[in-house]
């Protein structure tokens, strides 16, 4: 087990983890940031999405060897509160993409990726986005 420093949703949060076998998944979720969802644990589904340093990433294929000290990890929880939804929230209750829920966490983080590199997409970057 290591101690490391990561700034997740704006905050530095000193953890202890085991690198070669914890992945940034299990770390986000022991801390209590459980949007971050386990479907296929595979790399294939994309609901476990967080932002690492920027870039959308499957938390559930990450080991923990390879987050770099000071990363900075956004999950849904840094982006908005029910009472202060961030405007991808409030487009995704709008117009119907939660459906049942339990992946929204990861594709409005992966649409937040999307955005941050690129505010004004075609619907056909969208769906490429989507199918990576
Ligand atoms: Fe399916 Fe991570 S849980 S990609």
């Amino acid at each position: 087990m290591i101690k490391m420093i990561l700034n997740i949703n704006g905050t530095d949060r000193i953890l202890v983890v085991d690198p070669n076998e914890d992945t940034l998944a299990d770390v986000l979720r022991r801390i209590g940031l459980t949007s971050v969802k386990l479907g296929c644990g595979a790399g294939q589904c994309g609901t476990c999405t967080v932002l690492l340093d920027g870039k959308p990433v499957r938390s559930c294929v990450i080991k923990m060897k390879s987050v770099q000290e000071y990363a900075k990890v956004e999950t849904v929880e840094g982006l908005g509160v029910s009472a202060k939804p961030h405007p991808l929230q409030s487009a995704w209750i709008a117009l119907g993409g939660v459906q049942c829920g339990f992946c929204s966490p990861g594709f409005i983080m992966s649409a937040k990726g999307l955005l941050d590199q690129n505010p004004n997409p075609t619907r056909q970057e969208v769906r490429s986005w989507f199918q990576r």
